[in-house]
């Protein structure tokens, strides 16, 4: 028998039509003589039904039929009798009187059912991904990730960017995350590294002069796992010569236009509104503002100068600032305990409390309200923060990283809570000149703020070559694109001359002889004439859930790892046979000697 349609396909325009349909049980309901049978297939479902009237072999078949059987089948589409017609399903309105079936395949009865919403642990799903990816809810996230790249490929192809592969065996560099390697069998002690990204290899193909370089590539980075960050993952890549950073924006701006309509229907507005780090850091706390609500940070430390509360004037006296967020109608939404508990967990970001005030009709509430009695200093506050009676002030009072991450958390963490954000909206922003340093608390020393590959803006690129001035003052041409608070992708103009290149790898502590050893290749092509080029990349996982409005990247993932960095269906990773160890010339050491 071939398959004439599938069975999500059957409508109205089929009816007196003979189909063949192929696909799973979904369901099986046994009225005695009258059997019905949801079918499945990629498409949907539609209603099976099998009685003695339409074929008598047929109904034995049927009597077999368990659930994720695997069935083709052939009849008749009939229009259902209007009180059975079922609004809920797309192929509600007929049925298929079944006149011959058979079984492709038999089941076991699956883990967990085939069906949305169901309440099972992840590594269960992860473990049986075939039968997750079943599910209606997974079919459709990973279907809307392959419209998301059928769109990038034919925006690419539009604008002529050319499509070429980079190597997934690549030399380790350091500057990023931690890599993961591969030992070479021929080189016993050496090792190939997954690449975390093409980047080096799209700005030599630029230097190849292949002009406007695209890949859906996949990258590799050894990190601690969040709910963004998988250790494999893709990224949607790419490099254009003579470009400069406006040009770059834009075409990423005709690609998320395009990726929109065609996996969304979603007409974007352009241009997005771009917002200078500074400015972003700000006001929201953070590089990847969430700018769907209020609730912006407000600086209140000319303010608290005047004022004696010891906590807050030493803050100010110190360098630091008095920043606060204003939550509309708070005072009556969080208790004194509630706050104690958001004061214990911004501690991790180095606070060193949280002090509060609510608003009242004659002044403050609290049990700092004390300090704040004056009246002019009342006004101001109220004025710097727009606060007004009901509203809850959260202040933060330390150096601005810790009063940033503080108050950007709170302001993210209390919008999510009180149901401030509106879920149907799509807000793109730019977050644009970012230094190109920032320091790193852990290892006490300054790392590239995007990478080491970034032109400084042209302003600042003397900070660089002056030998007497400070390289870490200077700002980038890097740009982030955030979507609902979320870095979807980065990108820079490049450095494009040796000289300036060595410059950037001493400022971030490189001699010239490690700088020579780790990236000699790159400086000895950069020797041969580069254009000057830039480029952005866009994680394809966080864009596709953002779209597919899931909470994990993994669910638009057909086989992810878990968040152990676990593959729990093939178990990977996993030890090897002492062959293939040997063959390498590897020795592992035991584990438990070890200690
Ligand atoms: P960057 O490191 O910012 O830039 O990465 C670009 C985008 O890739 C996504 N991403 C990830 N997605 C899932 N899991 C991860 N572990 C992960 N890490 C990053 C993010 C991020 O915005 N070569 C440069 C780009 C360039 O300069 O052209 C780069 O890799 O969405
Ligand atoms: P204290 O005077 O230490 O009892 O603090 C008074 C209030 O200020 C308490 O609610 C503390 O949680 C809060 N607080 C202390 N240090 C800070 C700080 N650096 N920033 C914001 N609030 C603080």
């Amino acid at each position: 028998m071939k398959r004439t349609t599938y069975a999500g396909l059957v409508n109205e325009e089929f009816i007196g039509q003979e189909v063949v349909l192929k696909g799973w049980v979904q369901k099986r309901r046994d009225l005695g003589g009258l059997i019905f049978i949801d079918l499945r297939d990629v498409k949907g479902i539609v209603q099976l039904v099998f009685s003695e009237e339409y074929g008598e072999e047929a109904l034995k078949v049927a009597d077999e039929l368990r659930g994720e059987y695997v069935i083709e089948a052939k009849g008749k589409v009939v229009a259902r009798s209007e009180k059975e017609v079922n609004d809920n399903m797309k192929t509600g309105k007929i049925e298929v009187d079944i006149t011959e079936a058979k079984i492709l395949a038999t089941a076991k009865t699956p883990p967990f059912y085939i069906q949305d919403n169901i309440n099972v642990s992840d590594d269960l799903r992860l473990k049986y991904r075939y039968l997750d990816l079943r599910r209606p809810e997974m079919q459709k996230a990973i279907l809307l990730r392959n419209r998301i790249i059928q769109s990038v490929h034919s925006f690419f192809d539009s604008q002529e960017f050319i499509d070429i592969e980079t190597p997934t065996l690549t030399k380790s560099t350091p500057e990023g995350a931690r890599d993961y390697l591969v030992p070479s069998r021929v080189y016993p002690g050496s090792f190939y590294a997954l690449p975390q990204s093409p980047q080096q290899f799209k700005q030599l193909l630029m230097g190849a002069g292949f002009d406007k370089y695209y890949q859906i590539a996949r990258c590799y980075r050894d990190e601690d796992l969040r709910g963004d960050r998988q250790p494999e993952f893709t990224q949607i890549d790419m490099e254009m010569s003579f470009a400069d950073q406006e040009e770059i924006e834009d075409v990423t701006e005709g690609l998320i236009a395009k990726v929109m309509k065609d996996a969304l229907g979603v007409e974007v507005k352009l241009p997005f509104e771009r917002m200078s780090w500074d400015e972003s850091m700000s006001r929201f706390g953070t590089d990847q503002p969430d700018v769907r609500f209020g609730m912006e940070l407000k600086d209140l430390s000319d303010i608290m100068k005047d004022v004696d509360f010891k906590v807050f004037k030493s803050a100010v006296e110190n360098g630091g600032q008095v920043k606060a967020i204003a939550v509309p109608g708070g005072a009556d939404l969080y208790s004194r305990k509630d706050l104690d508990q958001y004061g214990q967990y911004v501690e991790r970001f180095g606070a060193k409390g949280l002090a509060w005030l609510k608003v009242t009709d004659d002044g403050f509430s609290g049990p700092i309200a004390k300090f704040f009695k004056d009246d002019d200093v009342r006004e101001k506050m109220l004025a710097a923060t727009d606060a007004k009676t009901g509203d809850l002030l959260l202040f933060a009072a330390d150096n601005s990283r810790v009063v940033a991450s503080t108050l950007g958390y709170l302001r993210v963490a209390i919008a999510k809570e009180q149901n401030m954000i509106d879920e149907s909206k799509f807000a793109f922003l730019w977050i644009i000149n970012w230094p190109l340093f920032e320091y790193d608390v852990d290892l006490k020393r300054y790392v590239a703020a995007h990478h080491p590959f970034t032109m400084p803006n042209e302003e600042d690129v003397h900070y660089l070559t002056n030998s007497d001035e400070d390289p870490h003052k200077a700002y980038a041409q890097s740009y982030d694109i955030i979507l609902n608070g979320l870095e979807l992708g980065g990108g820079s103009i490049r450095i494009h001359t040796r000289e300036l290149q060595e410059k950037m790898f001493e400022a971030l502590g490189f001699t010239k002889d490690s700088a020579e050893s780790q990236f000699g290749y790159f400086l000895n092509a950069l020797d041969y004439g580069f254009p000057p080029h830039g480029g952005l990349a866009i994680g394809l996982d966080r864009f596709a859930r953002l779209l597919a409005d899931r909470e994990n990247i993994r669910d638009v993932i057909a086989f992810p790892k878990n968040s152990k960095a676990v593959e729990p269906l093939t178990s990977a990773p996993q030890p090897v046979a002492n062959k293939q160890l040997d063959d390498l010339g590897i020795f592992v050491a035991d584990k438990d000697e070890e200690k």
